[in-house]
């Protein structure tokens, strides 16, 4: 059956907080600010920007998006008890169209972390709903661990928020446990037996463990959700979350069997992707769908010749859709700085022009050593110059002595907060004697915990990505840098890390533990 009429379905994107709580995750205010806007100007409904309460850094960032979004709902996540819920309204209030979004776990095995009766519970789930309504008149409420929880008890809250002013109901699928013909029945049968459920939109928000996220929600939205969660490139915790740019063009594509529209303008989902992996520090994988290197190349002579012929044999969708350039127009070193700018336009990158100064630097430096520069190159060239602006670590030289005769020697100067120092280390290798150095001018603790080196293109003179993870007391955090020298590279992905931990101190406080869902009181 094909379908005339589309409903709409809101997109609300958690990659700011629940794909942020990944362990590794952590990216800076600025980078968050960027995103934010990344998201606003790509047309998410609902953009769910952190949780005020956690921390003073995501309080300011919060309420910086919050005063700098222009279209997309700001919504601020908020435990079941007053504190939570004033400290989330502060941050949210000065947005356009402010959101609320309070949970509690109701499973029997949430409900026994606070030790509270369903009585008890229900109690709660009343009176903090009735405290988020009376500041705001957009309030979500979300069930933890819904599709585990007891399926009258599930009913019975929902109908007490709904009644104590809840405006979206969130059926969250925390541990990735449900499959996709009992998402849709529960939400049908939600939208069914809850009084009052049709004055309420009802949201999906599936987790990716059993990697059915993306069906999931698809079939919730069958059910009757008209709200899907879900982050860029399916970032999140564990398996990550429902990935926005798969439920986007899932509704695009089989619009004939799924007859509902969303408001992204999918040219952008390629920029934003590749933003958020940049900052993130999570690579996307080669074979991912829509966003991965390979989900628009054909290698095999059948499908080659197919596409040659008429693209849409081996096509469901053009690469011009998510925002794929359709000519990789090489750059060289006589490319001037108008043609750059136009290029990283087309790539999505608008920059300043500070910022396209000091990118046409490396650029040109970039193409003194290389002879044809792609666009794989100046995208990882621009990601690793965005992603150290505001970095308190800097590199500012380095030279390394390898070859056969060791120890390897690296002397290298570092700018931290604004002061140059150096030093000269050796090490096992060039890699390990630059991270000597590095370690000698930034004394720390933290442990290295995966080093990986990639190639951005073909050839000896190719730019090298290399990411580095590290741990210290618990936080685990990424970085990433790109060059055609693999030890720059290296040494700018470590400090990238370094910088991410001192975010991640600032975060906890100086302290490992960071503020737990599970605990609501
Ligand atoms: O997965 C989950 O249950 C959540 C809630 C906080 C909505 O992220
Ligand atoms: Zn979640």
């Amino acid at each position: 059956m094909t379908h005339t009429t589309k409903d709409r379905v809101l997109i609300f994107d958690t990659t700011l907080r629940d794909g942020e709580q990944s362990p590794g995750a952590t990216m800076t205010h600025e980078e968050k600010l960027e995103i934010a806007q990344l998201l606003d100007e790509m047309g998410v409904d609902i953009i769910e920007a952190g949780f005020p309460i956690a921390s003073e850094g995501d309080f300011r960032a919060v309420s910086e998006i919050a005063r700098q979004a222009r279209n997309a709902t700001i919504c601020g996540l908020a435990r079941a008890n007053f504190k939570d819920i004033d400290r989330c309204w502060e941050a949210i209030r000065q947005a356009k169209s402010p959101r609320i979004h309070t949970f509690i776990g109701t499973s029997p095995l949430h409900r026994a972390i606070p030790g509270l009766t369903q009585d008890e519970m229900a109690e709660r789930i009343h009176d903090t709903v009735t405290h988020a309504r009376n500041l705001c008149d957009n309030v979500q409420w979300s069930p933890m661990d819904a599709t585990r929880t007891e399926w009258e008890y599930l009913k019975r809250v929902v109908e007490i928020a709904i009644k104590a002013g809840a405006t979206t109901i969130n059926i969250p699928d925390t541990v990735g446990y449900t499959a996709p013909v009992e998402s849709a029945d529960l939400i049908r049968r939600l939208i069914a037996e809850v009084p009052g459920a049709e004055e309420v939109v009802f949201a999906t928000h599936c987790h990716n463990d059993l990697g059915m996220a993306t069906a999931n929600a698809l079939a919730a939205v069958a059910g009757g959700a008209r709200q899907i969660e879900c982050t860029i490139n399916g970032l999140g915790e564990r398996a990550g979350n429902t990935a926005l740019e798969e439920v986007v063009m899932a509704l695009k594509v089989r619009g004939d069997i799924m007859p509902f529209e969303t408001g992204v303008d999918s040219r952008k989902i390629m920029h934003v992707s590749r933003r958020v992996a940049s900052v993130s520090g999570f690579p996307v994988q080669f074979n991912k769908a829509i966003v991965g290197k390979n989900a628009f190349a054909h290698e095999s002579g059948i499908h080659q010749d197919g596409m040659l012929k008429n693209a849409e044999t081996f096509e469901i969708m053009r690469p011009e859709d998510v925002g794929l350039a359709a000519t990789n127009i090489v750059m060289g070193k006589h490319s001037g700085r108008a043609a750059l700018r136009a290029k990283l336009k087309d790539l999505g990158y608008e920059l300043a022009d500070n910022q396209l100064n000091d990118i046409f630097v490396r650029f040109k430096d970039l193409a003194d050593r290389k002879k044809e520069v792609y666009d794989e190159d100046l995208i990882a060239l621009v990601n690793a110059g965005l992603d150290a602006e505001s970095d308190r670590l800097q590199i500012r030289h380095l030279r390394v002595v390898c070859g056969t005769e060791g120890p390897q020697t690296a002397s290298l100067t570092m700018e931290i907060d604004g002061q140059e120092v150096s030093t000269e280390a050796t090490g096992d290798g060039p890699v390990d004697a630059t991270f000597n150095a590095v370690k000698k001018l930034f004394p720390h603790e933290a442990r290295l915990q995966l080093y990986q080196v990639a190639a951005v293109t073909e050839g000896t003179d190719a730019q090298a990505t290399v990411s580095v993870r590290m741990e210290e007391d618990g936080r685990i955090v990424t970085g990433q840098s790109a060059d055609t020298d693999t030890v720059v590279a290296s040494a700018r992905a470590y400090v990238h890390a370094l910088n991410r931990l001192l975010v991640r101190r600032d975060k906890t406080g100086g302290d490992a533990r960071e503020i737990s869902y599970k605990d609501v009181s």
